[in-house]
């Protein structure tokens, strides 16, 4: 990476880590428990496990490990950041954002744009193009953007989305000359309309949703900005595309979506559309497979399972990405796999999170989950304690109703804290 201030063409993610919650609850064991066959959820959603957030753990606490976890791996100067925002439906407070806390705890410049980023699944996908635009534009001056993804996806206990759950944070690091994939800016296809598909009033911890709807919505939004991309792509010209990440609320959901694509939008028959799912998109699934839906941060824990497994093998090729939130807003983009990309993605060890997990028995789970409305602990605003841990920490609320955080620092023991 070099100092530039002028407009760049060459932008797009640097580095890109994940962070998961440390449980999971196998679906098989929901199932059970459900009454309902296995088959349904790891054939029918192509569901294996999902993560489950115990209450030391927030969209704060995953949104810094996924982003120290980056710093640390891909060796980045975090005194260049200038901009640091996050998307997240996963709100912790009507008005201070999880971006405070988040560039609070990583100790990032003051000199920064902090915001949060809200669209449902949508959300990180405003911040990153907020961030690209910014580089594009000039006004970064040669600084950097922070972007993380990081969400708690919750629904009724027993509901039909019940397994759908999941839980976890993507951080994106947005520079000149990424050495991930270089994003094609202002080359978008949109698609908006206004929907009641998914949505969560502010009383809710749990989503609502009109399931088949928000499915149905999903598809007309791929065919939409879809549409519109391949129209701009065609004007400009551009070679094709060899992968797509999509947004994957569940596995099964990413096939219908290309098999969407591939029949209505681009005319391929049943046996062409399965054949470039396999070819195309599958290999972009292992992480979702595995940590369930993550809501703003689905796509871009696609693209990291899609880094993770082809990045060697796709360098200097095209991929695109389709971003969808419920209510609803869409964008199709693409970007071309770098220069060794391949060996930079294996450095940063992307599956690491989601190995040494620990599997939850579905009475624990249950207990956690009907737990989630109960009152945070008190503790003093200066709590502050030794723990054996390389994750980040919520503690509780103070007196003055202020969330308290216990960072680990990766270089020791020693731990930071921070009081709102
Ligand atoms: C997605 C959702 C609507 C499915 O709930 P549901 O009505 O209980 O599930 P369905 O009856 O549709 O079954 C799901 C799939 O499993 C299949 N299935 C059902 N029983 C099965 C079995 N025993 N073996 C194999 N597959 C089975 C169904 O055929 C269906 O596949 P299809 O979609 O390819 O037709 C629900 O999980 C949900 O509301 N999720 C949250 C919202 C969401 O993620 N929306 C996505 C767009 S944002």
């Amino acid at each position: 990476m070099h100092e530039r201030t002028s407009p760049s063409n060459t932008i797009g993610i640097d580095a890109i880590a994940v962070a998961t919650p440390r449980a999971y609850l196998d679906l098989v064991d929901l199932a059970a428990a459900r009454g309902v066959p296995s088959d349904k959820y790891t054939k029918g959603l192509g569901a294996i496990r999902m993560a489950i957030a115990d209450r030391d753990e927030d969209p704060v606490t995953l949104a810094t490990d996924a982003a120290a976890r980056m710093f640390a791996r891909g060796r980045i100067d975090t005194a260049r950041i200038g901009y640091a925002a996050v998307g997240t439906e996963t709100a912790i407070d009507h008005s201070k954002p999880v971006a405070s806390y988040v560039h609070g705890l990583l100790g990032l410049p003051q000199s920064c744009r902090v915001f949060d980023a809200k669209h449902a699944c949508f959300g990180g996908t405003a911040a990153l193009m907020g961030a690209l635009e910014w580089i594009a534009s000039g006004a970064a001056r040669g600084r950097t953007a922070l972007v993380v993804c990081t969400d708690i996806a919750r629904y009724e206990l027993g509901s039909p989305g019940e397994p759908t759950q999941g839980a976890g944070a993507v951080a994106m690091l947005v520079s000149e000359r990424p050495r991930l994939l270089e994003l094609e800016v202002g080359r978008t296809g949109t698609f908006a309309r206004d929907v009641h598909d998914f949505w969560r009033p502010l009383d809710r911890r749990d989503a609502l949703v009109d399931g088949h709807f928000s499915v149905s919505c999903y598809l007309d939004a791929v065919a939409g900005a879809f549409g519109e991309w391949r129209d701009e792509d065609a004007r400009r010209g551009g070679d094709p595309l060899v992968r797509t990440a999509y947004h994957v609320p569940y596995v099964k959901m990413a096939k219908k979506a290309d098999r969407h694509r591939a029949m209505v939008s681009e005319g391929l028959d049943e046996a062409a559309a399965e054949a470039r799912f396999a070819r195309e998109v599958a290999p972009s699934l292992a992480f979702a497979a595995e940590v369930g839906n993550v809501y703003t941060g689905s796509l871009y824990m696609a693209l990291a399972a899609l880094l993770h497994a082809e990045a060697g093998v796709l360098e200097g090729s095209r991929v695109g990405l389709f971003s969808y939130g419920s209510g609803c807003g869409a964008e199709f983009f693409a970007g071309r796999v770098a220069a060794g990309a391949g060996a930079f993605a294996r450095s940063l060890a992307l599956d690491e999170p989601l190995r040494d997990r620990v599997r939850l028995g579905f009475d624990a789970y249950e207990a956690i989950r009907r737990a989630d409305g109960d009152a945070p602990p008190r503790v003093s605003a200066d709590a502050s304690a030794d723990v054996a841990s390389d994750r980040s920490t919520f503690l509780g609320i103070d007196t003055a109703e202020r969330r308290v955080y216990l960072r680990a620092s990766p270089a020791s023991t020693r731990l930071a804290v921070a009081a709102a």
